[in-house]
């Protein structure tokens, strides 16, 4: 945790949200300093998805706060938080199989109207992502998973979000390919600048790609610390590594 007040670029405080009238999440708080990767990790059910929902005003937050860029944006729509500089890559997998990449991307813009801009902002992504621009003209349902990954990564990238918040970038993918989107990641962050909040199954290479980590069990947040720390941790390390 920081000493200092606002550095932070999002934080999440004492938040309480669920589904009908059951809170799943009981008294969350994280943090995401710019130009940092928070990667959370966590047992299935612990809530992990249900913080990026209640942070992007997909479900109601019942106590607390989500404070952004200085903004407190507690229950804002989906399209504020996205305006406000927040794009998400889903858990589910969201690109459209029928369409082309240069197609999918276009949807990522669907909101803006001047074509030079629309032009400009896919030509920075292809800037970012070469395999994408060989890929254009191609259909996503034809492409490696890892190709699609990166697509998603790439659309979410045309929004130039503060920050970009990632539902296990990894989910699927074999090692070798989860190894290269977590490179991607880093390189984008040390590139670009990106901040990337993520959650992953794949806990300790998602770990080792972040600055600092988060473990969420039943709704709260229990460990925190840099990623080698929570590598090193003892209790993490057994309940959530798999190593001793
Ligand atoms: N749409 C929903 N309606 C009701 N319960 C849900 C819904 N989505 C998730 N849950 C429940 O909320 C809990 C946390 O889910 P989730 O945030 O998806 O966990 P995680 O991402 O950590 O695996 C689980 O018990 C799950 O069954
Ligand atoms: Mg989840």
């Amino acid at each position: 945790m920081s000493d200092e007040p606002n550095t932070q670029l999002l934080e999440v405080r004492d938040m309480y949200a669920g589904y009908l009238d059951f809170d799943i999440l009981r008294g969350v708080n994280l943090e995401v300093h710019p130009g940092e990767i928070v990667c959370v990790i966590g047992p299935n059910g612990a809530g992990k998805s249900t913080v990026f929902r209640a942070v992007y005003g997909l479900i109601s937050v019942r106590k607390g706060s989500v404070i952004f860029d200085g903004a407190d944006i507690t229950n804002s729509t989906p399209q504020d938080v996205l305006r406000a500089g927040i794009a998400i890559v889903p858990q589910l997998r969201s690109v459209f199989p029928q369409m082309t990449v240069l197609e999918n991307l276009e949807m990522g813009l669907y909101l803006e109207r001047d074509r030079d801009r629309i032009q400009e902002r896919i030509e920075v992504v292809f800037g970012l992502f070469p395999r994408l621009r060989d890929r254009a003209k191609q259909r996503i349902g034809t492409m490696s998973g890892g190709e699609q990954r990166m697509l998603e990564i790439g659309r979410a990238l045309l929004l130039e979000p503060k920050l970009i918040m990632m539902d296990e970038p990894s989910a699927g993918l074999a090692p070798s390919i989860t190894k290269m989107i977590f490179g991607h990641i880093e390189r984008l962050n040390a590139e670009i600048g990106l901040t990337v909040l993520m959650i992953e199954q794949n806990a300790r290479q998602g770990l080792e790609a972040s600055h600092r980590g988060y473990v969420l069990e039943l709704g709260q947040n229990t460990y925190e610390g840099t990623g080698q720390e929570l590598i090193d941790n003892p209790e993490v390390r057994r309940a959530f590594l798999g190593g001793r």
